[in-house]
This record gives C-alpha cells, structure tokens and sequence, in this order.
C-alpha cells in the first residue's frame, strides 16, 4: 500500500532531527591498517587477502564499546559496514562462507552490533556495497557472463537475510552500484554493460523488498535509485527539496577503514565546522571512523569524536533538530558560503544559534539580520547577554568573554521576535550610520 505524506513526514522526522551520525567502516581489511580498499589497490590476490579473515580477531565488547562511544561523541544514529568491496560479510550469509560467522571472529558481528546499539538507544544503520570485487565477471562481464545473473541474486539474497534477522532497521545505505565492466578503479578497460545501474541490480525490486520487510526503514542514493536521501560525499552541499547527508572522513587521503598511520588528518576544528555547515543547510552529517581490528577506536579518530561529543554535550541545542535559517538564500541552487560574520546560524522558531568559528571578544555585533533582537545568552556557559540596539539596525552583544569560552566553537543564543532572516536592502547611508532596516518590524513602512 502506498505510503500517504504524514506517514512518509513521520518515517524522516527521526533522521532530520538527529543531525549527526557516526559511519563505521570495519571489516577483515582493519587487519592491516591501510584502508578498506587495500584488496584492490594492492592487487591482492584472493589467497592473499582471505587470511586476513582469519586474523580478524573482534575483542567481545568491541560493539558495546562502539555504542558508547557513539553516544559519547553525540551520534544519535551508527552506519556500519555490513559487507564493504571485499565481499566479507560481517554478518552470517546462506550465500557464502566468507564471513565474520565462519572466519577469525566467529561470530554474526552484524548481530553484536544491533544488540548494543538498541541498547544505547542508537538508531541502526546497514551499509551494504552492491559492488562486490569478488567476482570475476565483476570485473569481465564477457567471458563470465554467466555469473552476473548470480552476483545479483547474491544481493538480493543478502539483503532480504539483513532485512529480516534483526528486528528494526533504520537505514539501508547501499554504495556502489558499479556496473560490471565500467571502468572501477581505472583498472577496467573493457566493455561495461550497457543498462542502467539500477535495472543491472533489480534496485526497485530489491528496495521495495526492503520496504516491505521494513517499513520504516530509509533509504540512501546509492542502488542507482533516489530514494529517500542523498549522500555527499567529502563535501557539504545542500540536495534541494529533499534529505541528505553528507559523509566525511576525518583524514584527508581518503581512507574510511583503519589507517594505522594516516599523514593528513582534519582537526576537530575542521569537523565541526562542516558538521555545522551541514546543519545549517538542513543536511546531517555522517563522521566516519575506521575501528582497528580489535574493535576498537584508534586514538586520533576517537580524539577528534570525543572533542565533538563534549561541543554538542553543551551545544547540541543549537544542532539537533535545528531547520536551516533563512538568513542563508539560495543562489541559483547554490548557497553562498558558511560563514554569516562570525559564524553559521542554525535556527529553532524564533531563536537563532549562532556558532562562533571567529571569536569576537567581548562584545559581538549582529548585523544585517532580522527582526528585532529580544534577548541573548552564552549557550556555552547559559549566561544572559546584554542586547542594545546600535546604528545601522545593528545589535551590540555585550557581556561575552574576552576569550573563546569553548575551544572550539563559542555559541550564542539569540531570541528574535520571529523566525531570522538576513536583511538585504541596505543603502549607502550605512556609511553615516543613519540606514535603517525597512519593514514593519523595524518601525519601518510595510
Ligand atoms: C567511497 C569509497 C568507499 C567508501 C565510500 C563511503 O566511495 O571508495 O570505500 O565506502 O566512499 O561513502
């Protein structure tokens, strides 16, 4: 049966509120610390890569502990893995034995982790590549032609067996839809086939299963099919009209398994202020982390999730269930930067957020922003704030602290008499200090 709008609103309006969750790419490449890609860039060979399963050795609170520390960090949702390129499932699958089940770990870790996200209170995610290495006529569809019409049972197979043995899912989060042939990692030169990616893999057929078993469930962009959300990756960028989230990893290489020594990585700062950019345009924000093979966090991506699990301890007011202000118009499709002055408003009703990445000192002015200012105060520390009117339809905050109350992003909080805007009809009289906002709301004419 079709869905109608209100049940549509209400399967979403978890996810838009949550704003901020945590992608866990884990799985037997953790082994060797150089990525989860590290089969096919290295070229390994089969027999090469699959004793890597059999050194996968998951401590057995490694999913408790990714829960806490989920919920520490101030994720409301986790997306792990379930099978990433290399095949290897973390679950136990009827259509193979190269699993987590019947590997090194033993164990259906699909299932651990569940238990102990449901236990947090953590929403679940499944990320589920379609693309799978594995297959020879992933990457020849010509001469192994008769294996294609296998490759996609498998994942039809596959799905039905996650949608089914674990209770309540909450995303499905497929990822590549590669077409066999095309091109994969420029390694390719052949002959991709010729149909749509979504035909090749029976998406509509597969999401509509999922559906199905799961009718609450949301679904990403990736089976070459829109469905519920889109999926930036590396970038903030606002998908009109629709969810999206964006996925970032706290390394610049990009890796998203386990790097046991990664060169170039973002500082908290960094991520926080794409995390805030994401907010502001209506987007979430997926962080990833890539667990050692033990389970466990590595010291300088667990750093950077706990430096912003204790901003959003005293500032996730200004982050969960937020909408985008309207003081950021969109440009042709395209917003203009991030930065409003000193920082990225994000916005309940009347209040404004206002996330500060410059740190003003004492006293902040607010310009060329509407209605009028009722009142203010440090989200950081819950200090009232002194509001007065200033020339130019400006607001002189006072009573800030001479330096950054938080080291990574001071909030202010600010009521208006309505919802913000941005004012834009300002005139060259700014520079006599005599311009005034029009409007009513500013004693001016309607
Ligand atoms: C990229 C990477 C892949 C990763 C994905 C996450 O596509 O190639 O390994 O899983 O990003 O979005």
């Amino acid at each position: 049966m079709a869905e109608n709008s209100e049940q549509e609103a209400c399967r979403r309006t978890w996810f838009e509120e949550a704003r901020f969750g945590l992608f866990v790419h884990w799985g037997c490449y953790a082994v060797l610390g150089r990525g989860e890609q590290i089969m096919a860039r290295d070229l390994m060979p089969l027999r090469e890569f699959e004793p890597l399963a059999q050194q996968f050795r998951p401590r057995g609170d490694w999913a408790r502990r990714l829960a806490s520390r989920a919920v520490a960090g101030g994720a409301r949702y986790v997306v792990l893995t379930t099978r990433h390129h290399d095949g290897y499932c973390l679950f136990d699958t009827a259509t193979h034995g190269f699993t987590a089940a019947r590997t090194g770990p033993g164990r259906d870790l699909v299932r651990e982790y569940v238990e102990a996200l449901r236990a947090a209170g953590l929403r679940i995610g499944f990320y589920y590549s379609l693309l799978n290495w594995r297959w020879r006529c992933h990457w020849d569809p010509v001469t192994y032609a008769d294996e294609l019409p296998r490759m996609v049972a498998e994942v039809h197979t596959q799905v039905r067996e996650l949608m089914t043995r674990y209770g309540k899912i909450d995303i499905l989060w497929y990822d590549a839809p590669s077409l066999p042939g095309s091109a994969a990692h420029g390694m390719w030169g052949g002959k991709a086939l010729q149909v749509p990616a979504a035909e090749f893999w029976r998406s509509a057929e597969l999401n509509a299963m999922a559906r199905e078993l799961q009718p609450g469930i949301l679904i990403n962009n990736r089976s070459g099919l829109p469905e519920d959300f889109g999926t930036p990756e590396q970038r903030v960028e606002a998908e009109g009209g629709r969810l999206w989230e964006t996925c970032m990893t706290v390394n610049y290489a990009p890796g998203w398994g386990y790097l046991r020594h990664s060169m170039a990585n973002k500082a908290p700062g960094e991520v926080l202020f794409n995390l805030v950019d994401a907010v502001r345009l209506g987007g979430n924000f997926l962080l990833n982390v890539g667990p050692r093979a033990d389970g466990a966090i590595d010291a300088r991506e667990g750093e950077v999730l706990d430096r912003i699990g204790r901003w959003l301890g005293r500032h996730g007011e200004a982050v969960y269930g937020t909408c985008p202000a309207r003081i950021y118009p969109a440009r042709g499709g395209r917003v203009q930067g991030p930065m409003f002055h000193y920082g990225m408003w994000t916005c309940r009703g009347s209040v404004g957020y206002l996330s500060l990445f410059y740190y003003p000192g004492e006293e902040l002015i607010l310009s060329k922003i509407g209605p009028r200012v009722v009142s203010a105060s440090l989200l950081t520390t819950g200090e009232a704030l002194q509001v007065d009117a200033i020339p130019n339809g400006r607001w002189r905050i006072g009573g800030l602290p001479s330096e950054p109350p938080d080291p990574l992003a001071p909030v202010v909080k600010v009521s208006f008499e309505g919802p913000p805007y941005a004012l834009t009809d300002l005139g060259p009289e700014w520079l006599d200090g005599t311009w005034r906002p029009a409007g009513p709301e500013h004693g001016g004419p309607p």
